[in-house]
């Protein structure tokens, strides 16, 4: 059967990126694929994070799986300290990473800036973890939004490096999954920023959590230009705003990027926008509610971790074993 691993790191706001790019794409894969969807600490630990709020938002981010439709029985849910072969395997392939494939990485150049001499390995070495992550689980496909696509090229070619050195097919290539209309979710003050966790501006993003008021307002604000709503898609590329808002009331509704400007074409900006925070609302309203509920129980959520890294821990060891034999480690 056919493996998928994904995850989300415990940062700060989940978003509407966060739940159209990736989390609502994996509630439908759940039925064809074995899934294993992983809460991503050690990622988190590549820029500061104060310790009482990772424990309480990797919860959160363990909330909002279930809440979103994931089932906990199904897939295997934890967090990935939890299991501690990924740092072992993020070292052994380390050791097979030249460093001109990071230099390339475009989050590395965005998340270090103009400090790139302070800035961590932890941070340079971040792509290296999530192939290690994908990788100890011979995921096949990995279901993420548009801007990890390099990320995963990165897994790729390191999946290939170790066959290739070693002589062996022992990691399958694992096939990113940039599914539907809204892979690329843009911040709601800039159309050609993407929406992110750690923008200083809130009203750049509509939480996962955020009441139906404050989605209307956040959408009231969100920036967009004078004229009507486009009429053809050719005009709703040239208008990031209006192009960005258009693909996500096409992803919340489940209808294509067509059919969506067919609907709104010449209309006004504030009629399409009530709309659009109504059914915004609907969809996290419900969703929200239920993160709500499960995060006033953190002995259930606890529950669901521990046992999902029981379930991991068992998938990982022996491949992590296999690899270590590959490699010439002695286990004596
Ligand atoms: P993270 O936590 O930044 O984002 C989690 C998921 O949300 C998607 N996403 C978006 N999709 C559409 N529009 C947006 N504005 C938007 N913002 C975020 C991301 O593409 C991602 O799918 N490196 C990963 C976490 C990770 C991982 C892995 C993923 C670690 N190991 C192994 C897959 C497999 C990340 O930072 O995601």
């Amino acid at each position: 059967m056919n493996r998928i691993f994904s995850g989300v790191q415990p940062t700060g706001n989940l978003h509407l990126g966060n739940y159209l790019g990736a989390i609502r794409n994996w509630v439908a894969l759940q039925q064809e694929y074995h899934c294993i969807f992983c809460i991503v600490d050690l990622h988190a630990l590549t820029l500061p994070q104060d310790p009482e709020q990772l424990r309480a938002q990797t919860r959160e981010v363990t909330a909002a799986y279930i809440a979103a439709g994931i089932d906990p029985e199904r897939c295997v849910i934890f967090n990935q300290s939890t299991v501690p072969a990924h740092a072992e395997l993020a070292w052994l392939l380390g050791c097979l990473t030249p460093l001109g494939w990071l230099n390339r990485m475009t989050q590395f150049k965005e998340k270090a800036g103009k400090h790139r001499e302070e800035a961590g390995l932890g941070l340079y070495g971040y792509p290296v973890l999530m192939a290690a992550d994908i990788l100890l689980y011979k995921a096949t496909h990995v279901p993420v939004g548009e801007d990890q696509k390099q990320h995963l090229e990165l897994a790729r070619d390191l999946a290939g490096a170790f066959n290739r050195r070693y002589g062996t097919e022992f990691f399958p290539l694992p096939e990113p999954q940039i599914l539907g209309t809204a892979a690329r979710v843009m911040s709601l003050r800039d159309g050609t920023k993407k929406m992110s966790k750690s923008d200083t501006s809130d009203y750049s993003r509509i939480n996962m959590t955020d009441d139906a008021d404050t989605i209307a307002l956040k959408i009231r604000k969100a920036k967009t230009d004078p004229q009507p709503l486009p009429a053809t898609i050719a005009e709703a590329e040239a208008r990031p705003e209006a192009d960005n808002l258009l693909g996500i009331y096409a992803a919340l509704a489940g209808l294509d990027r067509e059919q969506t400007v067919a609907l709104f074409a010449g209309r006004n900006f504030s009629e399409f926008k009530q709309q659009l925070a109504d059914l915004a609302a609907e969809v996290l309203g419900r969703i929200g509610g239920e993160m709500r509920r499960l995060t006033a129980d953190p002995g259930y959520i606890d529950a669901v971790l521990r046992r999902g890294a029981e379930r991991a821990n068992a998938l990982a060891a022996p491949h992590l074993r296999q690899v270590f034999d590959i490699m010439g480690l002695l286990r004596p």
